[in-house]
């Protein structure tokens, strides 16, 4: 059985943790993986019951999610945290105690987390805000720390939830903590996605215009996400349309 860890999501709200953290659950409970996802408004309504926003009763919270996460880890789970964590110092307090920690960062701008804006809350902040009473939520009056050295940063404004979840299982490979494997059967399904017609075409012309048949290509000319891009190489491949030089 590979070494437990645990999966740290940061992000601003509507970044995506949650929807992140919950596919990848699914992925590893496939692989027989044993997860407890300790999500931020979960633990909230238990662990954390009673705690405020203050930068103190936040430091609490994360610290108890830390060390929950803690125990998981050392005893072979795979424990998946899913809360804004804004403060740095505490994530890499959590990351010293943890050891096998992988901190993901949900990237994404706030001008599009709140144009999601999936609770309601940055409407309510910004009004809170305008009415000079203030919220302390995070991005509007509070502050996010960006990691600086997260293992895996998915930019959720431009790829997919699939694709977030296919960047962060590969890296979670690399990294060694999942079975051999794993990530391959991953691969493998991923042959029989469908993929539009009208975007085989477009990459078709994409790589015909760039000379070369790379990834690259299809994020810079076609807008679409990593693992999109790896599909539709594979699909043209198999259809002989493109081959890989070197
Ligand atoms: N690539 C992506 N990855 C994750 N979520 C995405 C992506 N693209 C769009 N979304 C959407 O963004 C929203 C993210 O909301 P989610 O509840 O996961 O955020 P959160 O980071 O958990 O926020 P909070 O801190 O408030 O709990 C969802 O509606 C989701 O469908
Ligand atoms: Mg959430």
């Amino acid at each position: 059985m590979p070494k437990g860890f645990t999966l740290w999501f940061t992000g601003l709200s509507g970044s995506g943790k949650s929807t992140l953290a919950n596919a990848v659950a699914q992925e590893l409970q496939k692989q027989g993986r044993l997860i407890d996802l300790l999500d931020g408004d979960v633990v909230r309504q238990h662990l954390s019951k009673g705690l405020g926003f203050s930068k103190e009763d936040r430091d609490t919270n994360i610290r108890r999610i830390g060390f929950v996460a803690h125990l998981i880890t050392r005893h072979g789970g795979v424990a998946i945290t899913a809360a804004i964590s804004p403060y740095r110092a505490i994530r890499d307090e959590n990351r010293k105690l943890i050891g096998d920690f992988v901190e993901v960062y949900a990237k994404c701008p706030i001008e599009e987390c709140e144009k999601r804006d999936v609770k309601g809350l940055y409407k309510k902040a910004r009004e809170a805000v305008a009415a000079g009473k203030g919220m302390q939520f995070t991005g509007v009056d509070d502050p996010y720390e960006e990691p600086s050295k997260a293992e895996i940063v998915v930019d959720t404004s431009t790829c997919t939830v699939q694709d977030g979840v296919k960047i962060i299982l590969d890296a979670l490979n690399k990294l060694g903590y999942l079975e051999a494997g794993a990530a391959a059967g991953d691969d493998h399904r991923a042959h029989h996605e469908y993929v539009p017609d009208e975007l085989l075409k477009k990459a078709e012309a994409a790589f015909k215009k760039a000379g070369k048949v790379h990834t690259d290509v299809l994020l810079k000319e076609l807008h679409i996400g990593f693992s999109t891009a790896a599909h539709v190489i594979d699909k043209l491949a198999e259809q002989g349309k493109v081959s890989f030089k070197g």
